[in-house]
Formats: structure tokens, sequence, C-alpha cells
């Protein structure tokens, strides 16, 4: 592709400013950019690589000028009307919402688990769900290898997975001003055991997205996977316990090199000097971190890790961006 005239649909928002930044800092090459959003803030002037860009409002006919990527992020229900509209038009879509994610005829992608899959989009390709990004990274070169059987996630998810809402519930909570935008209860000081609503089969919308997207992106429907989403008065970074059982005996020290050559990884695991990923630590940084591995005693080849990626960057923005480096090769 020549160098593609881009819009960033959702531009004003968590996740829409956070793909300007690493669009910047990967010197992402466009021709035209256009960036887009709701009615209340367009006419407003974001600066970006020296020039000074006036958001437009999104309408069905933003896409009638020549855009060679879009990258959305401005809520499901704007995804599910404006996406096709766009992709009819000739333009890709990257989409971060959860609109498309399971559609058959909408590849998931992963760039460092399944960039093959980009190869068959039909004009929309989905961006994971945060909590299922960076655990998919880090298991990936695991299954390649010993092939996993079932996977049980525990997660700790930071308050900017809610957006703006939730960032602002956690930094007046700690004020001593229990307002709940985001959530049912007080986010300050505690863990809650619900990251979006309850279905009927008592799991949360959250944990059903983690079981099901991470068939579909590592391509095994053999693979059992169980997972509790929690949300933690942390501002940045999701964090995960994830407990592995493989189909083939390992060794733990291969387990260590097969992770630490495997792309997007970092491995920070020095448990003598009280070296783990940190959400603090993580927070800025594109990488999926990984420590704590260990075995689990209680069943045969099994492995436990704790990974821990910024939600807003690997588990959102980073991702969509590499996707965009993919399909301009
Ligand atoms: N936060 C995360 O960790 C995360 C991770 C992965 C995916 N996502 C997904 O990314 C999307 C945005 O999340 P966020 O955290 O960035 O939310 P946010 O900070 O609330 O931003 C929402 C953006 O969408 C725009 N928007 C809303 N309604 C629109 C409409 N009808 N037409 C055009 N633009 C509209 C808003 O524009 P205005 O400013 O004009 O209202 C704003 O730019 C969501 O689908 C979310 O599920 C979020």
């Amino acid at each position: 592709m020549k160098k593609p005239n881009l819009a960033i649909v959702g531009a004003t928002g968590l996740v829409g400013s956070t793909f300007l930044k690493v669009l910047e800092e990967r010197e992402f090459p466009f021709d035209n950019l256009y960036l887009m959003a709701s009615a209340k803030s367009a006419g407003q002037s974001i600066h970006f690589r020296g020039n000074d860009y006036k958001v437009e409002e999104l309408t069905e006919k933003s896409f009638d000028k020549p855009i060679d990527i879009a990258l959305f992020s401005a809520g499901g229900s704007t995804s599910q009307k404006f996406a096709p509209i766009a992709a009819s038009k000739g333009t890709i879509v990257v989409d971060n919402s959860s609109a498309w994610r399971m559609d058959k005829e909408v590849p998931l992608v992963v760039p460092e688990v399944n960039p093959q899959d980009i190869s068959w989009n039909k004009g929309i390709i989905a961006n994971p769900n945060c909590s299922t990004i960076q655990a998919v990274v880090a298991l990936k070169p695991l299954h390649d290898k010993y092939k996993i059987k079932r996977i049980v996630y525990s997660t700790y998810q930071a308050v900017s997975g809610s957006g703006v809402k939730g960032i602002r519930d956690l930094e007046e909570g700690l004020k001593g001003n229990d307002i709940m935008a985001a959530y049912p209860h007080p986010i300050a000081g505690n863990c809650l055991p619900q990251i979006d609503v309850f279905l009927e089969n008592g799991y949360t919308k959250e944990e059903i997205k983690m079981v099901n997207e991470t068939l579909k992106i590592i391509g095994d429907d053999s693979i059992k996977v169980t997972a509790t989403t929690v949300r933690v008065p942390v501002f940045a970074c999701h964090s995960e316990s994830i407990n592995v059982e493989f189909e083939k005996p390992y060794e733990l020290d291969d387990v260590f090199k097969l992770l630490a050559s495997a792309p997007g990884i970092v491995v920070q695991d020095d448990p003598a000097n009280s070296v783990y990923p940190l959400a603090k630590d993580c927070a800025g940084k594109d990488d999926v971190f990984v420590g704590r591995i260990r075995r689990d005693f209680s069943i045969e080849n099994g492995l436990n890790m704790w990974v821990v990626a910024d939600n807003i960057r690997k588990g959102a923005a980073t991702n969509a961006v590499q996707i965009a480096e993919l399909l301009i090769g």
C-alpha cells in the first residue's frame, strides 16, 4: 500500500488519543489524516506531528472521501453502524469495540499470534479485548510447543479499562468521595468481581469475551477455558494470573527460553530479589511482561504465570496500530 489516508474515529477518547501517541512514536506513514468523533467534539483542534487537525463529526458521508485505513474506538454501537459503511467505500476498518469480534466474517487479530488472519478480511478487522490480547501473546509460543489443554484466567484489571469514568471513580474515591459512575460499588479500597454485565450462566460478559476470543485467536476450539475477571483500584495496566495445563510435558528452563525469545514479551522473573511484573512499571509500555513462572504441582504438565500489560497500549491502541502496520506492509 502507498502512504495511506488514515482516519481515527473516536479521536478525542482515551484510546483514540493513545492511537495518536502510538502513531507518532512509531512514525506511522500517512498521506492525509482525518480525526472524527461525535457532534460534541466537532470543530475541536488537535495538534499532531506539527499540524493542527480539526475534529469532524462522524456521519454517513465521512467515508465518501478516499480513506484507506480507519482506526475505530468510539464504542460498539458506533462501530456496528459505521464500520460497514466505511468498508463498503473501500476503507479497511480496525475496530476496537466488541461489535465485530466474534463475527465469522471478521478476523480477530493479535499481530504476534495470528497475523495471517489479516489476509481474509472483508473490510473489517477486529482488535481483541484488552485482557485477552496480553494473555494470548504469552500463551501462543507455549501452545505451539506443548499444546494447551486448559486455561484458568484470574484477572486484576485497571480502571482505565472503563474509560474516563473509571479513572474518575478511583480518583474521587481516593479522596474519600465514593462516586459510582462506572461501577456498582466504590472502587477505592475494593476489588470488584464484576466487569461488564452478568449473563444467565453466572459469568460476566468480560469473562465470556476472554473465553471466546482466546479460542478464535489461537484457532483451537479444543482448548477448555474459564475466567474470573476482577476490577481493582489500579489506574493503568491489567495484571493476570494464568494457570495452564499442557498436553505435553515441559522443562521449566525451556518455558523461560521460549517466552524470553517470543515477540512482544519481556520476562521479569527473579523471585529472590522480588522481581516480577508490576502494573506501575509496565504503564506506558508496549510489551507484555511475564513473571512468577512456575510449575503447578497439583496437575500433570501444569504451569502458573503472572502477565501484565498496559491495557490502553498493547490492550488497545498499540495492537491496532500494529495491525495497520501489517496492512501497509
Ligand atoms: N479503555 C480501554 O481499556 C479499552 C480497551 C480496548 C477497547 N476499548 C474500546 O474502545 C472504545 C473507546 O473507549 P475509550 O476508553 O477510549 O472511551 P472514551 O474515552 O469514552 O472515548 C469515546 C470516544 O468515542 C467517541 N464517540 C462516542 N460516541 C460517538 C458517536 N456516536 N460518533 C462518533 N464518535 C463517538 C467520543 O467522542 P466525543 O468526545 O465527541 O464524545 C470519544 O472520542 C470502546 O468501544 C471501548 O470498548 C477500550
